[in-house]
C-alpha cells in the first residue's frame, strides 16, 4: 500500500480552491491525499473559513478520509508535506485592477501577466515566492513545489535563478485548454490529440499536432485560419487571427499571443473597457464576490460551475495531474515550466521554459524540440530576456533594473512611457514592494 500524501496549498483562501478539492477528491484512489493543508495570510483569514468549510462539505459528500486543515502558520503547514501548491494574489484584485489600469491609462496593454501589469505582479510575488521556497528547504526539502502563481513563467525563472529549492514546476491551465478546444474543434476526443508545445508561459506555441500518432498540423492550421474557429480563454478577447497570418506562421499560436501580434486591435478593446471601468479584473472581482457568496451557502457541497467563468478553469486538473504522475511515476507527457536543459537549444540552460515533459517519479523531464523556426524564435528571445530582467529587479529592488525590463518589453511604447508608468505603479504598489521601498523614493 503506497503511503499517502500531505498537500499544503499557499494561498488556500482562492477562489480556486474548490476546483482543487475536486481534483483531489476524483483521484482519491491513484493519489490518496491524507490531508490537504489550506495555508492564507490574516488578511485572507475570512476567505480562508469559508473555502475551508465548502472543502470539508465536499469531501464528506465525496466520502474520501482526506483531512482538510486551515491555518494562517505556514511553517506549521509545511511539516511533512510532500507537495506544496502555491496560487497567491499578492495585494489580491484590487492590485491587479491597478496593474490593468494604470498601464492602459498611458496608452499601453494592461494585463494580468504581460507587459508593464505583468511586471509588477512578478515584482510583488517574486520575493514572496522566494521566501517559501527557502521555508520548504528547511522544513521539507524533499516536497516538490507546484508553482501556479502568475505570472507563472517569470516566478519559474526566478526560483530556478535565485532558489536552492530544484524540485520546482511551474504550472498553467493554458495548454490543457488549448489541447481541448483544438480536440473539439477538429471533431476528435482530447486523449486523440497530442501536441508539440514549446515557448513561455502564456506565450506557447504549438510546433506540430497530431491526432491518432498523423501530423495534422497543416489541417489543424487551416481550421484555425477560420475567423469563427478561434482557440479563445475566458480572459482574453477573441479577437480573430488574420487567416494569412495563421497560414504562414504554420505553428499554432496561443490566446496570449494576440497581445503581441495583434497590439492594436487588442489596446483599442481594452481601452474601450478602461472607458466603462470593466477591465477584466474589475469584472473578475464582481465574479469573485459572487462565488464566495455561493460558497458561503451550507447546501453546496460540490464546486460551482459558475467558476468555470474563471479564465483558469481546469487548471486543477493540471494540478492533480502533475502531482499524480509525480506519486505514481507514470512516465506520461504533460506540458510544465521546467529548467531548460538544452529541450530549446536557442534559451539558456538554466531558464525557465513552457514544454512538453516525461513526468516521473524524479519529476518532468523537457522534451527536446531542438530549433525553434526562425519567425517564433525572436519574440521568445525578446519574452525572456524581459523575464530575466524583470526577475532581477524583483530579487534587488533596483529601479535601474525595473526601468530596463520595461524599456526592452515589446508591450510598453516607449522608455518615456516606461519611466512614467513604473513610477505610477511603484507608488500604487508601495505597499507590497518592500524591496523597492528601502531604495527608491515612492
Ligand atoms: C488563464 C491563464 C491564467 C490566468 C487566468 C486569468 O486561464 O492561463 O494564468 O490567471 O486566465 O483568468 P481570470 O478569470 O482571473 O481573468
Amino acid at each position: 500500500m503506497k503511503k499517502s500524501v500531505k498537500i499544503t496549498t499557499i494561498g488556500g483562501g482562492s477562489s480556486y480552491t474548490p476546483e482543487l478539492v475536486e481534483g483531489f477528491i476524483k483521484r482519491y484512489d491513484e493519489l490518496p491525499v491524507r490531508e490537504l493543508c489550506l495555508v492564507d495570510i490574516e488578511d485572507g483569514k475570512e476567505k480562508l473559513e469559508i473555502v475551508g468549510t465548502l472543502a470539508r462539505r465536499m469531501v464528506k459528500k465525496a466520502g474520501v478520509p482526506m483531512k482538510i486543515v486551515t491555518t494562517l502558520n505556514r511553517k506549521e503547514a509545511l511539516r511533512d508535506a510532500d507537495f506544496v501548491t502555491t496560487q497567491m494574489r499578492v495585494g489580491l484584485l484590487d492590485a491587479r485592477i491597478k496593474d490593468e489600469r494604470i498601464p492602459l491609462k498611458y496608452g499601453m496593454i494592461g494585463q494580468e501577466t504581460n507587459g508593464a501589469g505583468g511586471m509588477f505582479k512578478g515584482l510583488r510575488t517574486i520575493p514572496v515566492l522566494l521566501e517559501i521556497a527557502k521555508e520548504i528547504q528547511e522544513i521539507c526539502p524533499d516536497a516538490w513545489l507546484i508553482n501556479f502563481t502568475n505570472p507563472a513563467g517569470m516566478v519559474t525563472e526566478a526560483l530556478l535563478r535565485y532558489s536552492n529549492h530544484k524540485k520546482v514546476v511551474g504550472v498553467c491551465n493554458l495548454p490543457i485548454n488549448m489541447r481541448m478546444t483544438i480536440a473539439k474543434l477538429m471533431g476528435v476526443e482530447t486523449e486523440r490529440m497530442q501536441i508539440d508545445f514549446a515557448g513561455l508561459n502564456h506565450l506557447l506555441y504549438g510546433l506540430k499536432v497530431y491526432i491518432d500518432g498523423e501530423d495534422k498540423t497543416s489541417e489543424v492550421i487551416e481550421v484555425l485560419a477560420d475567423p469563427e474557429e478561434q482557440v479563445n480563454m475566458k480572459n482574453i478577447a477573441p479577437l480573430p487571427w488574420l487567416p494569412e497570418f495563421q497560414k504562414a506562421l504554420g505553428v499554432v499560436l496561443c490566446p496570449y499571443h494576440r497581445y503581441y501580434y495583434k497590439t492594436k486591435d487588442m489596446l483599442d478593446d481594452e481601452l474601450k473597457s478602461f472607458q466603462l471601468g470593466q477591465t477584466r479584473a474589475e469584472v473578475v472581482k464582481q465574479l469573485e464576490g459572487d462565488l464566495f457568496e455561493l460558497y458561503k451557502n451550507p447546501q453546496l457541497d460540490i464546486k460551482p460551475p459558475q467558476l468555470e467563468k474563471r479564465g483558469g478553469a481546469y487548471y486543477s486538473d493540471v494540478a492533480c495531474n502533475l502531482i499524480s504522475s509525480i506519486y505514481n511515476d507514470k512516465g506520461d507527457i504533460q506540458t510544465v515550466n521546467v529548467r531548460n536543459e538544452g529541450a530549446i537549444r536557442e534559451l539558456p540552460y538554466e531558464s525557465a521554459v513552457e514544454i512538453n515533459c516525461v513526468i516521473t517519479k524524479e519529476g518532468p523531464k523537457p522534451i527536446p524540440v531542438g530549433e525553434l523556426p526562425v519567425e517564433i524564435n525572436g519574440l521568445i528571445q525578446q519574452i525572456k530576456s524581459f523575464e530575466r530582467v524583470a526577475a532581477e529587479a524583483a530579487v534587488t529592488g533596483s529601479y535601474e533594473k525595473a526601468l530596463l525590463a520595461l524599456c526592452i518589453n515589446p508591450l510598453v511604447p516607449s522608455d518615456r512611457l516606461a519611466k512614467q508608468v513604473l513610477d505610477d505603479l511603484l507608488h500604487a504598489h508601495k505597499e507590497y514592494l518592500p524591496l523597492f521601498n528601502q531604495k527608491v523614493k515612492m
